[in-house]
C-alpha cells in the first residue's frame, strides 16, 4: 500500500510552493499529500505538478484546524510572512508548535546550527558553526552563513547571499540574491537589503540600502 506523508501549507504563490514541493518530495521516501491553503485571490489553473505529490487546494473556511500539524507558511516576502502567520494564529488558533521546520537534503548544516521552527532552507547553503535561525525564516539556494550570526523571525535571503561571521539580521529583513554582508555586521529590522549590495557598514532599522558599497537610499514602508 501506498504511504503518503501529508503536510499542510499555507501559501499564496505558485512559485514558491512548488520549490517547497520539490524539496519535500526529495526528503520523503513515502509520497506527500499536500493540503495548499490560500487565503488570498488564487488561480486555479496554475498547476502544482510534481510526479510524488497529490495535493488539495482548499479555501482556509474548509479545513478542521483542531490540533493541525505540519503546517509550514509557503509564503517568500517577510512582510506577507507575517500577515499569514497573523491571520492564522488568530483566527484559527495554530500556533508555532503547529509548524516544522523543512531543511533541503543538499544544503550543509552544523550540528551547531539551531533554528526555532517553520523555517525554509532551500537547497544548496551551507552553514559555519554556532548560527542561530528564529522563526519562519527563507533561505533560498546557494547561501552561504558564516559562523556565530543570528538571524530574526521573518527574514528572507534570496538565492546566493553571502553572510560573514559574528553578523546580526534583524526580523522581517529582506536580502536580495548575490548580496554580501561583511563579518561583524548588524541590519536592523524591516530593512531591505538590495540585490548584488556589498554590505560594510551597520544597516539602521526601516531602509532600503543597496550599492557596491550598500548606501541607504529610503525607508522601506511595506515593499519587504
Ligand atoms: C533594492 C530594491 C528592492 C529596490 O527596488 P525599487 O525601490 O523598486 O528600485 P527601482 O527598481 O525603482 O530602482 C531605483 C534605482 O535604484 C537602482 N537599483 C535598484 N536596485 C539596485 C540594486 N540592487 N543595486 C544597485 N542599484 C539598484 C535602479 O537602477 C534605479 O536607478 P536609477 O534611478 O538610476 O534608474 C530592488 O531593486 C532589489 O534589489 N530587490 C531584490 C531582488 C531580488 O533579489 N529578488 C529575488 C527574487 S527570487
Amino acid at each position: 500500500m501506498i504511504k503518503y506523508k501529508h503536510y499542510n501549507i499555507f501559501g499564496l504563490s505558485e512559485a514558491t510552493i512548488s520549490h517547497i514541493f520539490e524539496t519535500l518530495s526529495n526528503l520523503n521516501e513515502n509520497k506527500i499529500q499536500a493540503t495548499i491553503v490560500h487565503n488570498v485571490p488564487y488561480n486555479p489553473k496554475l498547476p502544482f505538478a510534481h510526479k510524488n505529490i497529490i495535493h488539495t487546494i482548499i479555501s482556509d473556511s474548509k479545513l478542521d484546524y483542531k490540533g493541525i500539524k505540519n503546517c509550514f507558511l509557503g509564503v517568500h516576502r517577510p512582510h506577507v510572512k507575517k500577515q499569514v502567520y497573523n491571520y492564522f494564529e488568530n483566527e484559527h488558533e495554530v500556533n508555532p508548535s503547529s509548524y516544522i521546520n523543512i531543511v533541503s537534503k543538499h544544503s550543509i548544516v552544523s550540528s551547531t546550527t539551531k533554528m526555532k521552527f517553520g523555517n525554509y532552507i532551500c537547497d544548496g547553503t551551507i552553514f559555519s558553526s554556532y548560527v542561530n535561525l528564529a522563526s519562519f525564516i527563507t533561505i533560498s539556494k546557494g547561501c552561504i552563513i558564516g559562523h556565530h550570526t543570528n538571524i530574526g523571525d521573518f527574514c528572507t535571503l534570496n538565492q546566493a547571499v553571502q553572510i560573514a561571521g559574528n553578523c546580526e539580521i534583524g526580523e522581517n529583513v529582506s536580502i536580495g540574491m548575490a548580496a554580501k554582508i561583511v563579518d561583524g555586521i548588524t541590519i536592523g529590522k524591516n530593512t531591505i537589503i538590495g540585490a548584488g549590495s556589498l554590505v560594510n557598514k551597520n544597516i539602521p532599522e526601516g531602509v532600503v540600502a543597496y550599492g557596491v558599497p550598500a548606501k541607504i537610499i529610503r525607508t522601506s514602508e511595506t515593499k519587504l
